[in-house]
């Protein structure tokens, strides 16, 4: 057997406040966060579906075949989309917005990327055997024998396409085809269950996962590059207090955003992590903040290259 923490980064207990912050300050995810919400609701806990129908259909059984269709589905989300774009920080911070309208306690299991293993015939397939016994383990425990939900457990496979790249890939290894059959088998004995278990993935390269695996998902969520609304808003938060004039911000979101030659714009992380420290610290010790400043940096700097997500050949 391999050890918890060896497959899994430390489980944590959410909502947290750190988390609860993160999920925030997201900015321009406001359509997925409202769909994440009702998708990741109804797939812990079919029950929301039969009081809400309790209200508003009350000749419906709770096994009518609209409710058996969504029940049926396999607990696994997608999260695709550009490098920088939110995927890593929605997954690991949802769970605090479910946990307070589930009113519920949230598990988040973050898988190892070491848990792919190290090659050797069996070891992945084994290794993802027991990170959905462990993951199930833990989200049995979340229903009462009276079937009331007390907790939900997630878990994040981040940067997925590591784990569960096409099958069709032609030089793909038997050990990695063995891995997504462990896969699909893990996440299948989940479906329709009733145990209340969420599996994320997050990948940059959607077309490099395995279609099978593609879906399966219950839904999978699109994220992208900031537009020139919401990169003002990430900017005028960032730069909050510092008294820049609003010709400045606006100059700094035209400079990030998408140009005549085709490029796109900054990511939200090439501006949170690339163009915000290096402003303040082109500008500290001696100088202050100004738009000149501002926007050589944002040209020196350029955007993320758009990844280019085609499947493996
Ligand atoms: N939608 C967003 N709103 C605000 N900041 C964001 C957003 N998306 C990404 N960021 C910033 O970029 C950092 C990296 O994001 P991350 O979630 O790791 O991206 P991804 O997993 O999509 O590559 C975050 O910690 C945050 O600072
Ligand atoms: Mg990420």
């Amino acid at each position: 057997m391999t050890s918890t923490t060896e497959l899994f980064h430390p489980v944590i207990s959410l909502p947290e406040p750190v988390r609860v912050d993160r999920y925030k300050r997201l900015v321009g995810l406001d359509d997925i966060k409202t769909r994440l919400r009702k998708e990741a609701a109804v797939l812990a806990d079919p029950a929301v579906l039969t009081r809400w129908a309790a209200a508003n259909h009350r000749g419906v059984s709770s096994d009518n075949a609209a409710f058996t269709l969504l029940r049926d589905r396999a607990p696994l989300l997608l999260f695709a989309g550009d490098v920088g774009s939110g995927k890593s920080a929605l997954a690991e911070s949802f769970g605090c917005d479910l946990a307070t309208f589930l009113d519920v306690d949230v598990n988040l299991y973050r898988l190892k990327l070491s848990a792919r293993g190290t090659g050797h015939v069996g070891e992945m397939t084994a290794l993802i055997d027991e990170a959905f016994q462990k993951v199930g383990a833990e989200a049995r425990i979340g229903r009462t024998a009276a079937g009331k939900l007390q907790a939900v457990t997630i878990l994040v496979i981040d940067e997925a396409d590591a784990l569960v790249q096409s099958r069709e890939a032609s030089q793909m290894h038997h050990e990695d085809r063995a891995g997504v059959d462990a896969f699909l088998a893990g996440i299948d004995q989940f479906a329709g269950s009733g145990i209340p278990l969420l599996v994320v993935m997050c990948t940059n390269r959607l077309a490099a996962l395995d279609p099978a695996v593609k879906r399966r998902a219950a839904a999978t969520f699109t994220f992208g590059r900031p537009n020139a609304d919401q990169r003002r808003q990430v900017l005028s938060g960032a730069f909050e207090g510092f008294e820049l004039a609003d010709e400045t911000i606006e100059k700094l979101v035209l400079a990030t955003g998408e140009r005549g030659d085709g490029l796109p714009g900054f990511t939200y992380s090439d501006l949170t992590q690339r163009l915000v420290p290096t402003a303040v610290l082109a500008a500290y010790p001696d100088e202050p903040i100004t738009a000149d400043l501002l926007i050589t940096v944002a040209e020196d700097l350029g955007p993320t290259p758009p990844f280019s997500d085609v499947a493996a050949s």
